[in-house]
């Protein structure tokens, strides 16, 4: 069988991924989810304001399962600057394009602290809260 060449093709790199949760785990899940309703309605908000800007061509919008920082969701993150975001809500997402996309500024009032990440059973303090990441505190 004779192969052929794929031609390389160079196409833009993609500045920004932003991967927004939206895993669904059946209500009172001790660890909740990102995407109670199942509407992917965040992605879809992320993917219509990258489109309103004009930035198709350099920043992506997709939707992830599980990112593993179920407590502090809705979970976002962008990389490959490696910014994670948690209790990311609707009106949050023109800002983020915004501010951290565009003006490259991190938000610090979403911002996951980093000794935050990957700490399962390490989330809940002494009060049985959840630490606070971003927007209100979740409490299932
Ligand atoms: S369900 Fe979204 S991070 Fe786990």
């Amino acid at each position: 069988m004779r192969r052929y060449r794929i031609p390389k093709i160079r196409m833009p790199r993609f500045t920004h991924h932003i991967f927004v949760c939206c895993n669904q785990r059946e209500p009172g899940h001790s660890r909740g989810c990102c995407d109670q309703e199942g509407s992917e309605s965040l992605r879809n908000l992320f993917k219509a304001e990258v489109a309103r800007r004009g930035l198709k061509s350099c920043v992506r919008a997709n939707k992830s399962g599980c990112l593993d920082q179920c407590e502090l969701g809705p979970t976002v993150v962008i990389y490959p600057q490696e910014i994670w975001y948690g209790g990311v809500q609707a009106k949050d997402v023109s800002r983020i394009i915004e501010e951290t996309v565009i003006g490259g500024r991190i938000l610090e009032d979403l911002r996951i602290d980093d000794s935050l990440l990957n700490t399962k059973g390490g989330r809940l303090l002494r009060d049985g809260q959840l630490p606070k990441a971003g927007g209100e505190r979740r409490t299932s």
